[in-house]
């Protein structure tokens, strides 16, 4: 894939004790929701704790194309005054979403419900992803796409539905991206509109419309499943929005504190979501040391305060069903995997192939090129953990900013230091990362 030639490469090396305490950044998934419920609302929608990320900041500047009246008031705090459903005016440039999956999508399941046409484009990670995954449950709904490049991909235009049809899709993939995407169309149609998915995927778009003033039902669906239906067409009225932090973001340090031997931090305000938590989950089935305590669910949302300890780890089997929960994280469970004593089996990542890249591909690679025995069986990935990594090798991020992020973490405790070929893209979702882990004691040059 296209990287950029100016290049920001950075090493890690093994890191005496982390220790101390952090919150990181806001969540990502929840930012692009507030701004975009934001703008599809009447009257002002208040936002504290927003992540302030590329990804995060190419979504403001698309409703602001939109129609919203979008600004910063202050560190991480965002004011939306929104234009209703249904009322987006048409953008006189592309949307471009740069790296972000999750904004362009999302955007594109609100401008499906808006008589106008827009063009969305994105970076050339993006321009690789699949979007008929959206495409097709919107063209049931009335839009129509008047211009794509090769198989359905960015740059692409969609033509909104004046009169949006509400339909009962079952979505093929457990993707909070195609359920919000669908959903956020509904808005515009009447009726009801409901979405089945096969597994639970995260449900912030769903909490966050009822937030917003929406009537939303979500039911048991087979095993694993959830049907979730919207009533269409409600008066959305602007709402404050506290942003917990980012358990994705958090998956890093926690990793980190866990494989850096005498290690001791403390994460506050972490998201702590069921449908997030999966990485913490299975690690605690390795064995590690993260506490939970001042759990609150005040704003919305459950978070918590975590403090972590050093822990000797053991390999897992991850079932498949536990994907959703921790789609973003298997990476970074990789690194901790290689660290613990024996096998983990992480099964079912088909989705990871279609990440910021394929993230299937990468997470072998970046292990193999350090001296980590591992294996892609079919949709399993297999890491054979030998309680320590050898490291020497460099790790090409392929726009991936969770790439970038694994392969420094895994450096912290390496027997030689770990380059990253290049750090620039973990802008898209976590600022200031660097120095954090710096802070914590990390030794990165
Ligand atoms: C997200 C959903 C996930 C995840 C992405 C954020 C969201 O994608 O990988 O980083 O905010 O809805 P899928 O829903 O396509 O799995």
């Amino acid at each position: 894939m296209a990287q950029s030639t100016d290049l920001t490469p950075l090493e890690a090396r093994a890191s005496g004790p982390l220790t101390g305490p952090v919150r990181v950044p806001g969540d990502k998934s929840i930012s692009h929701r507030a701004l975009i419920l934001g703008a599809l609302s009447v009257g002002e929608t208040r936002i504290d704790g927003l992540l302030e990320g590329e990804d995060v900041l190419n979504t403001a500047k698309s409703m602001r194309a939109l129609g919203a009246f979008v600004e910063r008031t202050g560190d991480n705090r965002w004011l939306v005054r929104g234009v209703g459903v249904s009322g987006f005016k048409e953008p006189q440039n592309p949307l471009d979403f740069g790296n972000s999956g999750t904004g362009c999508r999302l955007a594109m399941g609100a401008v499906a419900g808006s008589p106008i046409t827009a063009t969305f484009d994105g970076d050339a990670s993006l321009r690789s992803r699949p979007m008929r995954r959206i495409l097709d449950p919107l063209a049931l709904m009335g839009t129509k796409v008047t211009a794509a490049s090769e198989g359905g991909r960015l740059p692409l235009t969609l033509q909104g539905a004046r009169d949006p049809v509400p339909i009962v899709y079952r979505s093929p993939v457990a993707s909070a991206q195609i359920k919000s995407a669908v959903l956020l169309a509904g808005l515009a149609a009447p009726g009801v509109t409901t979405v089945i998915e096969p597994e639970a995927s995260r449900d912030h778009t769903e909490l966050m419309l009822k937030h917003f003033g929406a009537e939303i039902v979500t039911t048991a669906e087979g095993a694993h499943g959830r049907r979730i239906a919207l009533t269409g067409q409600p008066e959305l009225r602007g709402a404050e929005v506290v942003v917990p932090a980012d358990p994705s973001s958090a998956a890093f340090p926690v990793v980190a504190a866990l494989i850096v031997e005498g290690s001791d931090i403390v994460l506050s305000d972490v998201m702590t979501n069921p449908l997030r938590t999966g990485l913490f989950t299975t690690l605690r089935d390795m064995g590690a040391s993260i506490e939970e305590s001042e759990l609150r669910s005040d704003t919305g949302e459950p978070m918590a305060r975590l403090r972590v300890q050093a822990s000797k780890l053991r390999g897992v089997e991850v079932p498949p069903e536990r994907a959703p929960s921790m789609i973003d994280e298997y990476l970074v469970l990789a690194v901790a995997a290689a660290y613990a004593e024996g096998t983990t089996v992480m099964r079912g990542l088909h989705e990871l192939r279609v990440k910021e890249s394929d993230r299937l591909e990468a997470t072998a690679a970046m292990l193999r090129a350090n001296g980590v025995q591992v294996e892609i069986v079919g949709d399993d990935l297999i890491v054979e953990g030998r309680g320590h990594v050898p490291g020497g090798g460099l790790v090409v991020t392929h726009m991936d900013h969770r790439i970038a992020m694994s392969g420094l973490v895994m450096g912290l405790g390496s027997d030689v230091p770990v380059k990253v070929d290049d750090i620039a893209i973990i802008a898209t979702s976590f600022p200031g990362f660097v120095p954090m882990m710096r802070s914590l004691g990390a030794d990165f040059a």
